[in-house]
């Protein structure tokens, strides 16, 4: 069965929505159907992060196979190229680093802010279950309170810190439906089996996120196809993508599997090829 023919998949329900609201959405998930977000905003708690040393020349290549960069408003405005035709998701929670206590996040960028930079959506992390559950929780209704107004969407990230064995499907379809439940219009999480029982608890889109580097390109799209038959629209991937040895091979492939519905076995063989090449 081809993504398209899953009958779990959830296409995006705009109805009821204003304009604004409408057309933001339709830029981050094109036809509601299915999306790729290229994620470039770990800068804001890691630093220079291993391939993301200068932000726009990671981008550069990158950014015509995405439909979204999730980006903070730094990197925006210092690194990417006011003609992109990407769509823009601001990281908004931050003030905190590898150093300290990562739940400690905070809104760091306001709703003008946001207008004044262009971007289509803002992202917040929430981390459920940590001590700093309630006051994560209360940035992500914050910000859906000030930015509905406006017509912009906020997409949840469902953030584990470094507790990294937090991310089984039980615990990640609570974070994921209590976000929805307080407003998020798209939520990221992270991939786990059986994942339509994530999909199928959440009202709204979810996407998937990567997490660490792996040497292993098929698994990174086997789970990415497996996360779409089992309902989710897209991806919010980063290091999978541009810690690769070949980038826009392996940005290429996912974009074939999440767009045109290929096989990670087919899909594959765009990263093979770069790489006999090389
Ligand atoms: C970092 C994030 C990232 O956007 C998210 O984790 C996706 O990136 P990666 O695929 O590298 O994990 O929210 O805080």
């Amino acid at each position: 069965m081809s993504p398209t023919e899953n009958p779990t998949a959830k296409p995006t329900n705009t109805n009821g929505m204003d304009w604004g609201m409408r057309s933001r959405m339709e830029r981050l998930i094109p036809g509601g159907k299915r999306c790729f977000f290229l994620a470039v905003d770990h800068g804001y708690f890691l630093g220079p992060t291993s391939k993301l040393e200068r932000p726009g020349e990671t981008v550069e290549p990158l950014a015509q196979y995405a439909d979204a960069l999730f980006v903070t408003r730094g990197v925006l405005r210092s690194a990417i190229p006011a003609n992109i035709d990407t769509s823009i998701i601001l990281r908004i929670s931050g003030g905190v680093s590898v150093t300290g206590t990562l739940e400690d996040e905070a809104l760091t960028t306001s709703v003008e802010e946001t207008l004044r930079l262009g971007a289509d959506s803002v992202g917040v992390s929430v981390f459920i279950g940590s001590d700093l559950e309630h006051k994560t929780l209360m940035n992500l209704a914050d910000a859906i309170n000030q930015y509905e107004r406006y017509g912009i969407p906020v997409m949840a990230v469902t953030a584990v810190g470094k507790e990294l064995e937090k991310r089984d499907t039980r615990y990640l379809a609570m974070a994921c439906r209590i976000a929805a439940e307080l407003g998020a219009r798209v939520v990221k999480t992270y991939y786990s089996e059986n994942f339509e029982q994530i999909t199928e608890s959440c009202p709204v889109p979810v996407v998937i996120a990567g997490g660490p580097k792996t040497d292993d390109d098929l698994e990174v799209l086997t789970f990415v196809w497996d996360g779409i038959e089992r309902g989710a629209v897209g991806v919010n991937l980063g290091r999978n993508v541009w810690q690769h040895e070949h980038p826009v091979a392996m940005a290429k492939a996912l974009r074939a599997v999440i767009h045109d519905n290929a096989k990670p076995g087919e899909a594959i063989e765009i990263v093979r090829e770069a790489k006999a090449k090389a």
